[in-house]
């Protein structure tokens, strides 16, 4: 748990998410869905309700190399960042993040707390050794704060992403952890 003063003077409290946080989670992510196009789904693409997210955070949290850190202002859920680890021997030193704030909250260096709080836990796992992530080759803020924290482009993935009959390119990062 950590706490931490924003830019703005409101406290942010990152955690790890728990089955409680369901109707938080799931009001959360609706609004997401809503506010940008950088995401994998858009609105009303997937069903969101406080007990599917009270399933997610549970499955997650039965995982040793899975997450789901949020960080709240006011009791609101502010932004989120996830890992899911895989499960095969061969493969679960890796896995996939996604990290994502509401629009209210931009700028204000949640996801950079977000990032921090995420490579600490993945250090700490002592399973996971490689972050990889997948983001719109346009989605330039992400790309430049993912770089910030060290992570490296490692290609292009082309007609990744479909959106109002528009393909956009993909690119693929990652963030050695040793
Ligand atoms: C990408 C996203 C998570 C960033 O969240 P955020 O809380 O705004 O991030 P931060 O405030 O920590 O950092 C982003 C901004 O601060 C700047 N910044 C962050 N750390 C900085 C530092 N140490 N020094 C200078 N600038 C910094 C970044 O350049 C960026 O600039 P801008 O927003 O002023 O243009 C958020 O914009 C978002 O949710 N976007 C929609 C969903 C999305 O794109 N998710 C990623 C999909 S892969």
């Amino acid at each position: 748990m950590k706490k931490v003063t924003l830019k703005n003077g409101r406290e942010l409290l990152i955690r790890k998410a728990t089955v409680n946080d369901g109707e938080e989670m799931a009001k959360f992510k609706m609004c997401i869905s809503g506010e940008s196009d950088f995401l994998s789904f858009g609105k009303g693409e997937l069903e969101i309700t406080p007990e599917t997210e009270r399933k997610i955070i549970d499955f997650e949290n039965g995982m040793d190399n899975s997450v789901i850190i949020i960080g709240l202002t006011d009791g609101e859920i502010a932004g989120f960042i996830t890992f899911e680890g895989e499960t095969r021997v061969r493969k679960r030193h890796r896995g996939e993040m996604g990290i994502a704030v509401l629009r209210k909250y931009w700028s204000l260096g949640i996801g950079g707390l977000l990032l921090e709080v995420l490579i600490e836990w993945a250090k700490e796992t002592q399973i996971v050794r490689k972050i990889d992530l997948v983001t719109r080759a346009d989605n330039e803020t992400a790309i430049g704060l993912y770089e910030r924290y060290g992570f490296r482009k490692e290609g292009v993935l082309t007609r990744n992403l479909y959106i109002d009959g528009i393909f956009f390119d993909a690119v693929s990062m990652g963030l050695v952890i040793d």
